[in-house]
């Protein structure tokens, strides 16, 4: 298992082993690994000559400090849980310094408005930091493939619009959201829930696969009516939002259209605790 911690000795040993056929699976996380991440890797272990994963708790995608400062890093843990799924992959764990060069700092990006919508209009700043360090880290490791969980279904979007507005010479693949067996989506925030939050986080799921069932029959603007009454009468949630958009544009769905595909899209705080997920529409 090869471990790099400076971009320079990840990209000489890349030089090494690649030739221009070589296909570089890459899975970039942020760290605190769990099985969604792990069916990333799996996905790229299959389709590319080789696979690497970065761990980065990347600072210039955190709007508020204290989430940063809270966000769980488990280095040794990761390595773990890589090094029993394969010993073939390359891990990426480098510093903030190492990163940014001392101007930790993102780069605005223009994604077409789809960074206005949900996690961009409640998070500002957050997908600046986000494409200002994934396309650092597409130049580093150059990958032919790129694999990305569906539960950060805007930041998929956003990744494939950068890449497309960019030029960038790598395919984005977007992979289905695990789940625990409660139907929580497994994310690295659920380090930080209790027990019990753990177990009435379970209605996140439950809702949204109600809505679906409702969207058939009922508006959109019903369909959301039902979810805030459902997350009011729950006291330990405060629900940030939950919104009905076309997955393309990202655009709320304010008539539904036969063409369209929608997606149910939710924030919801549990014990300070700030969950998203989401869900196919039709
Ligand atoms: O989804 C994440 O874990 C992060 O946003 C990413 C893509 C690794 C960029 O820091």
């Amino acid at each position: 298992m090869f471990i790099f911690t400076k971009k320079s000795d990840l990209t000489a040993h890349l030089k090494q082993i690649c030739t221009p056929k070589t296909k570089i699976g890459f899975v970039p996380t942020m760290g605190a690994l769990h099985q969604g991440h792990l069916s990333l890797m799996k996905e790229s272990l299959k389709n590319n000559s080789y696979t690497v994963v970065s761990i980065f708790v990347n600072p210039t995608q955190f709007n508020n400090a204290e989430d940063l400062e809270k966000y769980p890093r488990t280095l040794e843990r990761d390595v773990e849980k890589i090094t029993e799924l394969s010993k073939d992959i390359l891990v990426f764990a480098p510093s903030v310094e190492d990163m940014y060069e001392g101007n930790t700092k993102s780069i605005p990006f223009n994604y077409d408005g789809l960074e206005f919508q949900m996690e961009g209009a409640h998070r500002p700043g957050h997908f600046d930091g986000v494409g200002t360090i994934v396309k650092k880290l597409f130049e580093i490791v150059q990958p032919t493939n790129a694999y990305f969980g569906e539960k950060d279904f805007q930041q998929l979007q956003i990744v494939k619009k950068m890449v497309e507005k960019h030029k960038l010479p790598v395919s984005v693949h977007g992979c289905p959201i695990h789940r625990e067996t409660n139907g929580l989506a497994m994310s690295s925030r659920n380090e930080r829930l209790s027990e019990e939050a753990r177990n009435e986080a379970a209605l996140i799921y439950k809702t949204l696969k109600a809505a679906k069932s409702k969207f058939t029959k009922h508006s959109a603007k019903e369909v959301i009516a039902f979810v805030e009454d459902t997350f009011k009468k729950r006291p330990n949630f405060q629900l940030e939002y939950f919104e009905i958009a076309d997955e393309a544009t990202l655009l709320p769905c304010k008539r539904k259209s036969k063409t369209k595909k929608y997606r149910g899209f939710i924030a919801v705080f549990i014990n300070n605790v700030r969950l998203i997920d989401n869900i196919s529409l039709n």
